[in-house]
This record gives structure tokens, sequence and C-alpha cells, in this order.
């Protein structure tokens, strides 16, 4: 069964309404497209790995159609709106081509990200500030298609200050800063600064995600920030399924995530 991982309390028209808040799981599904792209051939197949993680509990499918199209395709794209019954977020550059890709597709979600091209994966959160002007234009013309957007940026109160003053309805914290310390064993300050940026932007209300290297030894300290509604989780739940299988790598996260494990001193 799975335990609320805390309750948000809401006075609607003189009536007191508690909702649980359960953190859902996005699998991010890139390098099951990563496999068959390295052959090039048509196999394994993203379309019936999302089948799998939603037979295994995940509520959301993420895929990152980035500019090089190095491992989700366009065709990919479009088959999974057909076929997710949970949550399609397409990530994406902030460009005129990714825009009309998602008007076309109309995924359920939208995450702008920044991208270079000779990055192995995403490296940072997006400079909201840097890009402000562009980034109102694209919010704009995406909600306006009728889909909802997320902006991936760093745990920084200043860009979080921007996405609110853009009418970001949604952003999904960078992890990536605190899955590095923690591999180095100092990562008290860099979890502190997810939580501070999380009760930030939830305050002002905007949808908390977080996701980047996030894995099996590292989610138990994330896991508690109550704040967070959504993890997009896909490097180590792919990994793992290479060796026990999509659903139970993925069954075995979500596990975490409801019971997070006891936190180790050191940090
Ligand atoms: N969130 C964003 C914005 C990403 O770009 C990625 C990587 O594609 C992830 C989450 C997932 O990161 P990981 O594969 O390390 O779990």
């Amino acid at each position: 069964m799975n335990e609320p991982n805390s309750f948000l309390f809401i006075v609607h028209r003189s009536r007191f309404i508690v909702y649980s808040i359960v953190m859902r799981l996005a699998v991010n599904i890139d390098h099951i497209a990563t496999i068959r792209e390295v052959r090039k051939s048509d196999e394994p197949d993203p379309v019936a790995a999302a089948v799998l993680c939603e037979l295994a509990g995940a509520q959301g499918i993420t895929v990152h159609l980035r500019g090089d199209r190095r491992h989700i395709q366009d065709r990919d794209v479009e088959v999974l709106r057909r076929t997710v019954s949970t949550h399609l977020n397409v990530e994406m550059a902030a460009t005129p081509e990714m825009v009309r890709v998602a008007q076309t597709v109309k995924p359920h979600q939208v995450t702008l990200v920044p991208e270079r091209r000779d990055e192995l994966t995403t490296e940072g959160g997006l400079d909201v500030v840097l890009h402000a002007s562009n980034l109102e234009k694209v919010i704009r013309q995406l909600l306006d298609s009728g889909i909802e957007v997320s902006i991936f940026v760093d745990p920084d109160l200043e860009q979080i200050r921007h996405c609110h003053r853009l009418h970001a309805p949604k952003i999904e914290i960078n992890t990536g800063k605190f899955t590095e310390s923690w591999r180095r064993g100092n990562w008290s300050q860099d979890l502190e600064k997810l939580a501070t940026a999380a009760k930030a932007a939830r305050k002002v209300g905007i949808g908390v995600l977080a996701g980047h290297g996030i894995n099996y030894r590292n989610i138990d300290a994330i896991a508690r920030i109550e704040e967070i509604e959504e993890l997009n989780i896909g490097h180590s739940i792919v990994a793992r399924a290479a060796l026990v299988g999509v659903e139970a790598a993925v069954r075995e996260m979500i596990a975490l995530m409801r019971s997070p494990r006891t936190l180790p001193t050191r940090g």
C-alpha cells in the first residue's frame, strides 16, 4: 500500500479539506532508447518499457527529445502520447523547433531544460534569469496549447523567484549536485539547499518536482523532503532493469520512496 508522504490542509468555501500527497515516480526511459540506438535497431522499444513501468506502479513516463536525437526519436514521442496511460512528460530545449513538436504531439507536460550538444547528460538547471524573455514566451505558448509546464532549475532561491515571476506552474529541482556530494560523503549542505528550495517554491504555489542522479542508494534523503511531489529517475532504474527486469527495478524504487531507510550519520 502507498503511504502518504504528507498532508495538505486546505480551507475551501468554509470546508476543511485534507489531501494526502504521495510522492510520485516518473521513470525516464531515455536509456532504453540509447540501447536501441547504439545498433540503430528496433529493440528494445521504449513504448514496451513504458507499459512495464506503468504496470509496476510508476505514475509517469519521461523522455528527453534532444536536438541531436541521440536516443528518443520523434516517433517514440508520438507513439508514447497515444499509449502512456498515466502522464507523459517530455523534456526539451526552449527552441521554436521543440515548441512546434510539443504543439503537434501535445504531451501532458513539457519540462524545459538547457541543452549542450557535447554534454553526456543535462549538466545543470536552466538559467531562468538570463533567458527570462524567451522562457516567458515559450511558457505562454505551451500553456496556451493546453500543455503543463515545468522548468528544470538548480536549487537556487534567485532562480525560483524568477520562475514565480514568469508564472511557471511547476519546477523540477536539479538534484545533481546533491547526488555528487552524496558520493563524496559530504552531502548535508546540498540536501539542505534542496529542502530550502522546495519549501520556497511550494510557499509561492509552484509545484515541486526533482530529479537527476537519483539512485537506489541516495533516494532516502530526497524521499524525506515533503514538498517534493514527484521524482524523475532514469539512469539508475534502466541500469537495474538490465539486470533484474523493468518491473522489479521500478517496484524497488517505489518501495524506497515510500519507506526511506535511516540516513547514515556522516554527511
Ligand atoms: N531530470 C532531467 C531534467 C534530466 O535531464 C534527467 C536526465 O535526462 C533526469 C531528470 C534523470 O536523470 P537520471 O537519468 O540521472 O536519473
